[in-house]
């Protein structure tokens, strides 16, 4: 056991083997959460609407999401993009509750006002350039 371990952190003294670039690696992550949020989130529009039993297990999915999504910005030192994150997943964490409830257009109008944080967000980290979108 022992000397095996030893062996593999040797191999990558020797190739001068260096963590991938954090950055790079959640970029891509990031972008992933991003579409998923943005997916299910029409799809609980949708289950709101038709008043649809699943419709708090999407809610909570996206909750995991944006806990996920303020990880991230937590490790980038962003403490607004933080906070959108947070109040994001608590909104969603309401309209799980209230979808649970039976009570799903108080949940849509959750929903609505919730997405002020979408906007915020983007508005503050999302540049879209000539060459597509990125994090800033
Ligand atoms: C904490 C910040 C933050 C919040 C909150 C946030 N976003 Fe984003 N979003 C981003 C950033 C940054 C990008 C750009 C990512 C990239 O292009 O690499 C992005 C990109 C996207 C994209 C484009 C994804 C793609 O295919 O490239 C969609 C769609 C999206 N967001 C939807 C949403 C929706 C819907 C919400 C709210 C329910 C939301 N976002 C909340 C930061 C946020």
């Amino acid at each position: 056991m022992k000397p095996g371990l030893s062996l593999i952190v040797m191999m990558f003294l020797l190739a001068g083997v260096m963590p991938v670039p954090a950055r790079a690696q959640s970029d891509a992550d990031f972008k992933e959460w991003m579409k998923q949020v943005n997916g299910t989130n029409g799809k609980l529009k949708k289950e709101l609407k038709g008043k649809s039993s699943d419709a708090a297990d999407d809610a909570t999915k996206i909750v995991g999401l944006f806990a996920q999504i303020g990880d991230y910005w937590q490790t980038r030192k962003a403490d607004d993009a933080v906070k959108f994150s947070s109040d994001s997943a608590s909104s969603y964490k309401q309209i799980a509750i209230l979808a649970s409830a039976g009570k799903f257009e108080e949940a849509s109008t959750g929903l609505k006002s919730g997405e002020v944080n979408c906007s915020g967000c983007h508005k503050a980290h999302r540049s879209i350039t000539f060459h597509g979108e990125e994090i800033k």
